[in-house]
């Protein structure tokens, strides 16, 4: 039996996940090709979408990471947020998809936005797994989403509780 078995319920399951991973890729595919598309997972959330969401595109690219950390007050970011690890290429003239793995309050992805947009890509867009919009205090313009979910804890598939439980294979929740 499983490890998570008696703590997690499944939320969205692995088919159910990889199926709305290929509609993005193709989706991203069509949006981007011709173009300078650099890939810019946020870790350590967001790992196992972005390279799965990779290998569903059919373009060349480039993969960069980039470590941010929000201060949490509780289970809630603060909207304090550190860059803990930064790109080692320069972002100017790449069309950038950042990939992210939830968008809750907003804030991470709002901090990080500005901080990006200051080094002059070519273009910036989002791309995230999840959206909690229950939760959005930060206006986000998100051009790919995966799922929008209600506010609920998730874990799994790179989302942790505690730094547990992100390689689940698909997203569960915490059973109280
Ligand atoms: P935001 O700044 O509130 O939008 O959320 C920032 C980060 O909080 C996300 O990138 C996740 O790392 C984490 N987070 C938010 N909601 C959840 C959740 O339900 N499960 C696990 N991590 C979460
Ligand atoms: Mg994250």
């Amino acid at each position: 039996m499983p490890f998570y078995e008696q703590s997690v319920d499944t939320l969205i399951d692995e088919r159910t996940l990889f199926a709305r991973i290929r509609e993005l890729g193709k989706e991203i595919a069509r949006d981007y090709s011709g173009k300078n598309l650099t890939l810019l997972a946020v870790l350590k959330g967001s790992i196992f979408f972005a390279t799965d969401l990779a290998r569903a595109i059919d373009l060349p690219l480039c993969m960069e990471f980039l470590g941010v950390s929000s201060y949490q007050g509780g289970t809630e970011t603060t909207g304090e947020v550190r860059i803990t690890s930064d790109v080692t290429t320069p972002m100017a003239g790449k069309d950038l998809l950042v990939v992210e793995d939830i968008i809750d309050t907003g804030l991470t992805m709002k901090f990080l936005l500005e901080n990006l947009q200051a080094r002059h890509p070519a273009s910036l867009r989002v791309c995230t797994l999840l959206e909690k919009p229950a939760r959005a205090k930060a206006r986000i313009d998100i051009h790919y989403r995966g799922f929008v979910i209600d506010d609920r804890f998730v874990v799994g598939y790179g989302l942790d509780f505690s730094e547990r439980y992100r390689n689940l294979p698909f997203i569960g929740v915490m059973r109280s």
